[in-house]
C-alpha cells in the first residue's frame, strides 16, 4: 500500500529538481561538492550567473547571541535517551497507516520528541494514540514562504520543523536533536550508545548518504538523507533554529528539504558525517541481501518500508517490522550483525545477520567476500538499470548458482536459555533451494536443514573494533544446526 507523505514528495522532487533548477542557475553551484562550490565562490565570476553569491549576502548578519547557556553543559552522566529529542514529520492523510512503524520503536513517555503534522488530525485519528509521538501541527510559514517566493512550500516547512521541535525543548537538557520521517525506524539503545561517545558540546551533524549513488550526485553527496534520519548536536541545532528563517530565505530556489538543511549546516562552518548504521534504503524489490550483508556499526535506523518488499516473506510491512523489532528487544547491538564461521567437515559456510537471516553456502568462502551484499534489490530508479556502478557499495550476484546461492533462512523466534545466560535465536528455513549441490564444495548439499539455532552472550556488545566469530555445530545429517556466538581468537581467521 503506498500512501502519499512528505517522503513520497522528497522523491518526487528528484526529477522536478533537475528540471527547473538547474534551468535557473548555474549547474557548477549546484551539482558539485562543496570543495568545488566554496572553490567557485573565489574562482567563478561569469557575470550571468550571479544569483548564488547575491543570495550568499544574506548571511552577513551574524549569530546575534552565541551559545550562551546549556542546562546540560554540567551535567557529565552519560548520554542517554532522555537526552535525545526527535522530531518526526509527517502528513496528517498516512498517519493512520504509518503509525504503525512509527509506533514500533517509540517508547511512550520515555522518547521525547513530536510528530509534526501539516494540519489538525481529522476525528478518525482522535483520540490521539498513547503509542504514539504525541503530534504538533507545523507553523504557518505561508507568509515567509510568499515573501521569498519559496518553490517549494512544503520543504519549507520540513526544514522549519528542526527549529520547532527545537525550541520546544531547548531547556530540558537535550543534548542531540534526532529527524526522521513518518516512516523512519530508530533502534534507540545503538543511537544512544553511538552518540554517547561524542562530545554533544561541539557540533556534530550526523547522517546517512542515499545507498543509490545518482541520488547523491542528483541532491548531494554532503547531505544527511532526511528518511535515513539526521542528527544534530545541541550547540548545532541551536545555531541553525537562531538561523532558520535567514536559511530559508537564503535558499528559496532549492527544492529538497535535507538540501536545504546542508546548505544551512555547511553555511555555519559545519559538515557532514556519515554513519554507517543509518539507512535512507533508497532500493526497491526485496532488501534481504543487503540486511544479511550490514556493514560492522550498530543498526540505527532503517527507512522505506512502501517502498520495498516485505522484510519477511511470510508476512505483510506492518508484521515483518514487528517482527524485526522483538528481536531487537532482547539485544540491540548486536542486531543484523554479520557473523561467518565455517563448518569444515561438509565444507560449508554459515553467514548470520542476528536477529535477521542465516545463509548456508555450500562451500568455503573468506569474509571478505560475504561482506558484499547480495544484488537481491532494485535501484531507486529503473530508468537508470543499464548504467552501473548503480551502488555505493559493491554486491555479489544474485545469479541462480548452486555455488554462490546460498540456503536461506529467516528468524522465527527469540528467547532465553534456560540458564538465562545466553540468548537463542531460532531461524527457519525460507525457501526450498531447487538447486543441485556444489561441486566446488566436495558435493555436501545442505536442503535437509531446516532449523539453525544461534545462541549469543545476553551482555550488550559496544566495543565494535573486530566481529564476533562463531562454532558450528552439526552431524551430517541432522536437521537442525546450532551455532555459538563467541570473541574471536588472537590470530583467528575467518575464511
Ligand atoms: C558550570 O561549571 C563552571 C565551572 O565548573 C561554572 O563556572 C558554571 O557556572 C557552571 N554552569 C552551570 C550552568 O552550572
Ligand atoms: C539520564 O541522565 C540524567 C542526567 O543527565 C539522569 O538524571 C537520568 O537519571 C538518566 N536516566 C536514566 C534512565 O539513566
Ligand atoms: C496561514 O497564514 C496565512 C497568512 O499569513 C493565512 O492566510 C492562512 O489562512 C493561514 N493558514 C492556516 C491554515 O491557518
Ligand atoms: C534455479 O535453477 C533451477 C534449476 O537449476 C530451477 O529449478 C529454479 O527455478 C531456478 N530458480 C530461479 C529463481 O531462477
Ligand atoms: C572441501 O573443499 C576442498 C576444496 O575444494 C576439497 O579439497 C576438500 O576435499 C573438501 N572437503 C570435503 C570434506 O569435501
Amino acid at each position: 500500500m503506498l500512501l502519499p507523505s512528505f517522503d513520497s514528495l522528497r522523491d518526487k522532487f528528484v526529477s522536478l529538481f533537475g528540471k527547473y533548477v538547474v534551468a535557473g542557475l548555474c549547474k557548477v553551484f549546484l551539482f558539485s561538492g562543496i570543495i568545488l562550490y566554496l572553490a567557485s565562490i573565489f574562482l567563478f565570476k561569469d557575470p550571468d550567473c550571479t544569483s548564488p553569491y547575491e543570495l550568499l549576502e544574506f548571511s552577513n548578519n551574524l549569530p546575534k547571541s552565541p551559545i550562551s547557556h546549556f542546562i546540560s553543559s554540567n551535567d557529565t552522566n552519560p548520554t542517554n535517551l532522555s537526552h535525545l529529542v526527535f522530531g518526526l514529520l509527517g502528513s496528517e492523510k498516512a498517519w493512520q497507516y504509518r503509525k504503525n512503524y512509527i509506533e514500533s520503536w517509540w517508547r511512550p513517555k520515555l522518547t521525547r520528541g513530536y510528530l509534526f503534522l501539516d494540519v489538525v488530525p481529522t476525528a478518525n485519528l482522535l483520540p490521539w494514540s498513547k503509542n504514539s509521538p504525541p503530534y504538533k501541527v507545523s507553523h504557518n510559514i505561508t507568509k515567509l514562504v510568499q515573501e521569498t517566493q519559496h518553490v517549494a512550500p512544503i520543504m519549507a516547512r520540513m526544514v522549519h520543523g528542526i527549529k520547532e521541535v527545537f525550541e520546544l525543548e531547548e531547556h530540558k537538557g537535550v543534548r542531540w536533536v534526532v529527524m526522521g520521517d513518518d516512516d523512519t525506524i530508530f533502534f534507540l539503545d545503538n543511537i544512544v550508545d553511538v552518540l554517547a561517545k561524542y562530545d554533544h558540546n561541539k557540533y556534530y551533524y550526523f547522517g546517512a548518504q542515499s545507498e543509490y549513488i545518482l541520488s547523491n550526485f542528483w541532491y548531494s553527496f554532503n547531505q544527511g538523507f532526511g528518511g535515513a534520519g539526521f542528527i544534530l548536536s545541541y550547540p548545532l541545532a541551536k545555531a541553525l533554529a537562531e538561523d532558520m528563517d535567514s536559511c530559508l530565505r537564503r535558499y528559496p530556489f532549492l527544492r529538497s528539504a535535507d538540501l536545504i538543511t546542508m546548505a544551512c549546516i555547511v553555511d555555519l562552518g559545519v559538515s557532514f558525517s556519515p554513519l554507517k548504521g543509518l539507512h535512507q534504503i533508497d532500493l526497491t524489490g526485496d532488501i534481504s541481501g543487503l540486511l544479511s550483508s550490514h556493514p560492522k556499526a550498530p543498526l540505527m535506523s532503517l527507512h522505506h518500508f512502501d517502498a520495498v518488499a516485505p522484510l519477511f516473506p511470510t508476512m505483510n510491512r506492518i508484521q515483518s517490522t514487528r517482527h524485526l523489532m522483538k528481536a531487537s528487544k532482547f539485544d540491540q547491538s548486536r542486531m543484523l550483525q554479520q557473523t561467518i564461521c565455517h563448518h569444515r567437515s561438509s565444507n560449508w559456510t554459515f553467514s548470520i545477520s542476528w536477529g535477521y537471516s542465516v545463509h548456508i553456502y555450500e562451500r568455503i568462502m573468506p569474509r571478505s567476500y560475504l561482506l558484499n551484499p547480495i544484488e537481491t534489490f532494485d535501484a531507486w530508479s529503473n530508468k537508470h538499470d543499464e548504467k552501473r556502478p548503480l551502488y555505493m557499495f559493491n554486491t555479489r550476484s544474485s545469479a541462480n548458482d548452486s555455488c554462490e546461492t546460498p540456503h536461506v533462512f529467516f528468524i522465527k523466534s527469540i528467547g532465553e536459555t534456560r540458564g538465562k545466560n545466553e540468548n537463542l535465536v531460532t531461524y527457519s528455513r525460507s525457501v526450498v533451494r531447487r538447486l543441485p549441490s556444489c561441486p566446488a564444495g566436495g558435493n555436501h548439499p545442505a536442503n535437509y536443514v531446516y532449523k539453525i539455532q544461534v545462541y549469543s552472550p545476553r551482555t550488550k556488545r559496544t566495543e565494535m573494533d573486530r566481529c564476533e566469530c562463531c562454532d558450528v555445530f552439526h552431524t551430517v545429517g541432522s536437521n537442525i544446526a546450532k551455532v555459538k556466538l563467541r570473541e574471536c581468537f588472537i590470530n583467528e581467521k575467518i575464511a
